[in-house]
């Protein structure tokens, strides 16, 4: 018998970019984009274009990019906002435009002071004004978890009638449980005469560590649609997990009538790439996309699986892009090798110029580290795209780094601005702070350190180090990332790229209106 589809509406780029300092610039929207699509995402949700000039140029420019998915943009229940978001999607292959009012008692008295009949018709001209750009129209009763079941059948019969294709219900604060909000998408589906007219979704965040579990319930209820974000990015606690979502319904195909068309293998590589951008590390305890996932320590355990793979896993690794550590290239491979090699992960280079650069940094690495895995070409393809797109103004020249123990450790760099080098040297707690302390000596960012953290890209100490560096200056925050066998020059390099996108302001000051 065949299943109904269950539809996943990505919104990393939205809920999980107003998780704090996880803003995107255009470029890392494009590249999450890509890899959401390679993944088969149905529907990707890129911003909100209505919040700034920064984020309708970015959603119009994944609108353009993307041709096998859905591009959607957020809006408020006003003219302007939806206006503004069906300009930004309206190059898409196929536009939607999500508009959302809260309908709560709380959210209508003390956020909108607007009384429920106004909250009404405000809703419904949104999304008639949505539907001049779109047939595909989502509307979204805000803090619906915390609503009355009477004004959200009111509500919702309303705008299905005014054109809106997709219901999502949000449960904007984390507030339900399992069985109470898959009763509620049971109830409001039983009781909504013309509920049939449109495609049940959800969007559930994580502040009780629910999330999932009440996603899962809707489904189980009817949700055809859920929405949720790589690694469970999102506003506060986050949103509930693409990977977990699409797992859980994959492995318990025996009580799910529907299951997901995402090819699960772009699982690993999608959390990568977002943790990268954001510079949010996963734990390693992460279900599904942590380092531990389906590492297995008790000598028990371990028996078990080499007896019977299945004794302690439900899943395999491997179906979730865990190919991890699998040796694809040395010193020795040539041109021809490393275009297959990334042809077959999925990286696509813009032109023979971006292939020769990478190339060259290619043959410089693997003079350093004698095996070059699959995360080693993406964290260098990630570099290559980080010098080209954000056009360095600061570029690291050279660095040289002195740590004895007893003795203060120092750094002494060399920095171009702009094409013209210039010496720096400092000491500092270690080498890492020490070169910091030697770059802001010559740019003098008075920016902020919010955050610095180094992840192994791949295992043993020869393995590329990758560094985030998150900076705060007059109420904008970045992230720059940088990677090398070196962790201090990862640091600098990181340091760096964060000081570039302060100095071409590619983030936005509020990500969120
Ligand atoms: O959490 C929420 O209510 C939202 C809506 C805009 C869907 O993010
Ligand atoms: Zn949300």
């Amino acid at each position: 018998m065949s299943k109904e589809k269950l539809i996943i509406f990505d919104t990393t780029m939205r809920d999980g970019e107003q998780s704090p300092g996880a803003s995107m610039t255009k470029d890392e929207k494009l590249r999450i984009a890509r890899q959401l699509e390679r993944m088969h995402v149905d529907i990707i949700e890129a911003g909100f274009p209505a919040a700034s000039d920064g984020d309708f140029e970015s959603v119009k420019a994944v609108a353009a990019a993307v041709r096998n998915s859905s591009v959607c943009g957020l809006a408020r229940a006003n003219e302007k906002d939806v206006r503004r978001c069906g300009e930004a999607v309206r190059g898409a292959k196929s536009p939607r435009v999500h508009t959302f009012i809260a309908t709560s008692p709380i959210h209508m008295e003390k956020k909108l002071r607007m009384e429920p009949s106004q909250v009404v018709e405000q809703a419904v001209r949104a999304v008639q004004w949505a539907r001049e750009y779109t047939d595909d129209v989502e509307f979204s009763p805000e803090d619906a978890g915390r609503s009355d079941i009477d004004f959200l059948c009111r509500i919702i019969e309303q705008v299905i009638k005014a054109g809106a294709t997709t219901i999502n219900v949000p449960d904007t604060v984390g507030y339900t449980l399992p069985e109470h909000f898959g009763g509620l998408i049971r109830q409001l589906r039983e009781r909504i005469p013309n509920a049939d007219k449109a495609v049940w979704s959800v969007h559930c965040h994580n502040d009780l560590g629910l999330a999932v579990a009440n996603s899962l319930s809707a489904v189980l209820n009817g949700a055809r649609q859920v929405e949720c974000t790589i690694n469970g990015l999102g506003e506060r606690a986050g949103n509930a997990s693409l990977e977990e979502v699409v797992m859980a319904v994959r492995t318990r195909q025996d009580i799910f009538p529907c299951d997901t068309g995402i090819d699960a293998t772009q699982i690993v590589a999608a959390s990568k790439l977002v943790s990268g951008i954001t510079g949010y590390p996963v734990q390693p305890n992460k279900a599904i996309v942590g380092a531990n996932a389906f590492a297995h320590e008790s000598g028990i355990h371990q028996d078990g699986v080499l007896k019977h793979r299945e004794t302690y896993e439900i899943m395999s690794a491997e179906t979730v892009g865990w190919t991890t550590n699998r040796l694809t290239l040395g010193k020795l491979s040539g041109r021809n090798a490393f275009r297959s090699r990334l042809q077959e992960i999925g990286i696509e280079l813009p032109s023979e110029e971006a292939f020769n650069a990478a190339f060259t940094r290619f043959k410089a690495l693997a003079d350093k580290k004698r095996e070059i895995f699959d995360e080693d070409l993406q964290a260098l393809i990630t570099e290559e795209n980080l010098e080209h797109v954000e056009s360095e103004h600061y570029h690291l020249v050279s660095l040289t780094a002195h740590s004895e123990t007893g003795e203060l450790p120092f750094a002494k760099i060399v920095l171009s601005e702009n094409g013209s080098e210039r010496p720096a040297q400092a000491n500092g707690s270690g080498p890492v702070d020490a070169s910091f302390k030697a770059i802001e000596s010559l740019v003098g960012s008075g920016a902020e350190l919010l955050l610095y953290s180094v992840n192994n890209i791949t295992s043993g100490t020869d393995s590329q180090g990758e560094v985030t560096v998150r900076l705060s200056k007059a109420g904008r925050i970045v992230n720059g990332q940088g990677a090398d066998t070196d962790i201090v020059v990862a640091s600098a390099k990181a340091y760096i790229n964060a000081l570039n996108k302060l100095h071409f302001k590619l983030e936005r000051v509020n990500p969120q209106l």
